[in-house]
């Protein structure tokens, strides 16, 4: 988002409402001190862990950190887009968005691009049913156990081959091929005012979402030959991956009645679990799971298992996944089904009642983690002060304080740990592991604590980022948005915290300043905080040394035979001055 013209209007807004109002019409707030506090909306919270700064205009769950300002509170709560937001406040207060499309124009343009993609599926579903043409793909999904009433249930599709079948209907039906280029049904060719079909010879499924509209596509070969096997929408003003889900207007009500998910990657897993009887299913298609699936999946439960494919692969997602939902508070369980097989596979090879005892007997994320570095240190994969950085890695990801300290407490018995010890690494020992650019969600960042205490200083006592750090701090801060806001602060224009918190709109970055400023009283003083700032970014240049060994090494390693004296050479000579760097930096922090 960054600066845009809207900057004048978002600050009036900013001025003239107040964030604790805002969030009352909501949520009931009670007053403490400076700020206020109440039952955060954005996660199942017991005891009241959000907070609010009227002052600073900003709010933070302690518990979920989830944050923001008045913007991002209206986004999160209300799944609004941040213009949407803009609008409805400005609208409130009487402020004029002058420039862009107007919201009335806007939802008509939502209007007519769901209009173009019901058309699209009236077409591709008929086609199925109906085309004598359209055999081989009622053979093909009847050869995968799809009955014509899940067909029917599903809306799904068939598109035969050859480039015109969908841009033909629109001609004939005089809709605009933009609309069609626009939701990606349709390929303009470049620079011409020519469009041709995007999919082709495929059976087509259409993306609904909960609100019943028909948001995207996926569309399947027939023949393991054709490539790539899924063809899916483009990212539209519609269709937005990181937070849709396939099927999961027709699962929804069977997700809250059994107040539990099976959480499934494939079209094909969900359709098989939802016909097989196992209907409080949800996939996240073409995309990995994401911190916004996430947030919109505890809405209805917090009970999620995730049954993901049986190989390597699948284990790695299911892992990946697992940890994005206890980032986000949520505590899932996960299947491993035998190697090779899927969910589609397993249930139609072994029916409901098996898979069910399965998911019944599914392991706590947690319990699997611990078991399997039980494996791995007992065959000698690592020491035990790596096995204690791998368990304290793996505790910063548990985002609910009673599953972090019974996480801890399993760890100790499982490793003989003393639970004090752990807990103390846990407040001071190493950092997350997170690589920057990751997805995240909107209102809840992950992040390095030894950035997020960077940028605590900063925000705190930013003439302690002295020029020369500044020079450098992109060698060794990963977050773009800490950068952002480091640079913008240190570069001296803003008198105080708020007219900085004005000058940012993107939602990351301001949950980011909410939670370095709830969260700084642990600088005590500015001493203490020159001393952590040198310890931090101590660590973070030990981190990337650390990196560019590995990749030398493997360099090294990956050396051809035949490869010429001097590349080994200035390879050996990397590798040693990368050593005496990080013997430098090591002893810097004893
Ligand atoms: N996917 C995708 N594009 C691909 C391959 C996969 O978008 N080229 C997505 C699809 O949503 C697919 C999911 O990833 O359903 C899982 O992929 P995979 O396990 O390879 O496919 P299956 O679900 O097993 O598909 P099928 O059973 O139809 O072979
Ligand atoms: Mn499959």
């Amino acid at each position: 988002m960054g600066t845009s013209s809207y900057d004048f209007a978002i600050e009036e807004i900013k001025r003239r409402l107040s964030i604790v109002d805002l969030i009352s019409t909501y949520i009931s707030l009670k007053r403490s001190g400076r700020t206020y506090t109440g039952l955060c909306p954005f996660h199942d919270d017991k005891n009241p862990s959000m907070q609010v700064n009227e002052e600073k205009g900003l709010y933070h769950c302690f518990s979920c950190g989830a944050g923001g300002d008045i913007f991002s509170f209206l986004v999160n709560y209300r799944n609004l887009t941040f213009r949407e937001a803009l609008e409805e406040l400005a609208q409130k207060l009487n402020i004029t968005l002058s420039t862009d499309k107007t919201k009335k124009e806007k939802s008509s343009n939502r209007t007519n691009l769901l209009k173009v993609n019901n058309l699209a599926i009236s077409f591709f579903h008929k086609n199925l049913l109906k085309n004598k043409n359209s055999a081989p793909a009622r053979d093909y999904l009847a050869g995968r156990g799809i009955t014509s009433e899940i067909a029917k249930e599903f809306k799904l599709g068939y598109v035969g081959e050859g480039w015109d079948n969908l841009f033909s209907i629109f001609k004939e039906k005089n809709v605009p091929f933009q609309y069609g280029a626009e939701t990606g049904l349709l390929v303009r060719k470049d620079g011409r005012d020519e469009y041709y079909d995007r999919f082709r010879h495929r059976i087509m499924f259409p993306i609904i979402d909960v609100n019943g509209d028909i948001i995207g596509f996926g569309g399947r070969v027939l023949s393991e030959n054709d490539k790539p096997k899924y063809l899916n929408s483009p990212e539209s003003s519609l269709y937005k991956k990181r937070s849709s889900f396939y099927g999961l207007f027709n699962s929804i009500e069977h997700i809250k009645k059994s107040g539990r998910v099976i959480l499934v990657e494939g079209y094909m897993d969900f359709l098989s679990l939802f016909s097989g009887g196992i209907k409080n299913v949800a996939a996240t298609l073409g995309t990995s799971f994401s911190a916004d699936h996430s947030r919109i999946l505890k809405r209805y439960t917090k009970n999620v298992v995730i049954l993901y494919d049986g190989d390597e692969s699948g284990i790695k997602a299911a892992l990946r996944t697992g940890e994005i939902l206890l980032q986000t508070g949520i505590n899932p369980k996960m299947v491993i089904l035998p190697d090779g097989t899927d969910p589609d596979r397993y249930i139609l090879d072994n029916g409901q009642d098996s898979l069910e005892s399965l998911i019944d007997d599914s392991m706590d994320l947690v319990e699997y983690f611990i078991n399997k570095m039980s494996g791995e240190f007992n065959s000698g994969r690592f020491s035990r002060p790596e096995l204690a950085d791998h368990l304290i890695e793996f505790a910063h990801k548990i985002e609910s304080s009673v599953e972090k300290s019974h996480y801890v407490k399993q760890c100790s018995n499982t490793f003989g740990f003393r639970e004090s010890d752990l807990h103390s690494l846990l407040n001071t020992g190493p950092a997350r592991s997170d690589t920057p650019g990751k997805p995240k969600a909107a209102g809840t960042v992950e992040v390095d604590s030894y950035e997020l205490l960077i940028l605590k200083i900063c925000l705190k006592y930013p003439e302690l980022i002295t020029a020369a750090i500044a020079d450098t701090i992109n060698d060794y801060i990963g977050n773009p948005n800490i950068l952002e806001i480091v640079k913008k602060n240190i570069s001296g224009n803003y008198e105080d915290i708020n007219s900085l918190i004005n000058s940012i709109s993107d939602p990351d970055s301001q949950t980011l300043i909410s939670k370095a400023v709830f969260s700084s009283d642990d600088i005590i003083d500015k001493n203490f905080a020159e001393k952590m700032l040198k310890e931090c970014i101590n660590r973070l240049k030990l981190r990337k040394v650390k990196e560019k060994l590995l990749s030398k090494r493997n360099q090294i390693q990956h050396l051809k035979t035949d490869s010429d004296l001097d590349t080994e050479k200035s390879l050996l000579e990397d590798y040693r001055n990368l050593i005496l760097e990080e013997k430098q930096l090591k002893s810097e922090l004893r």
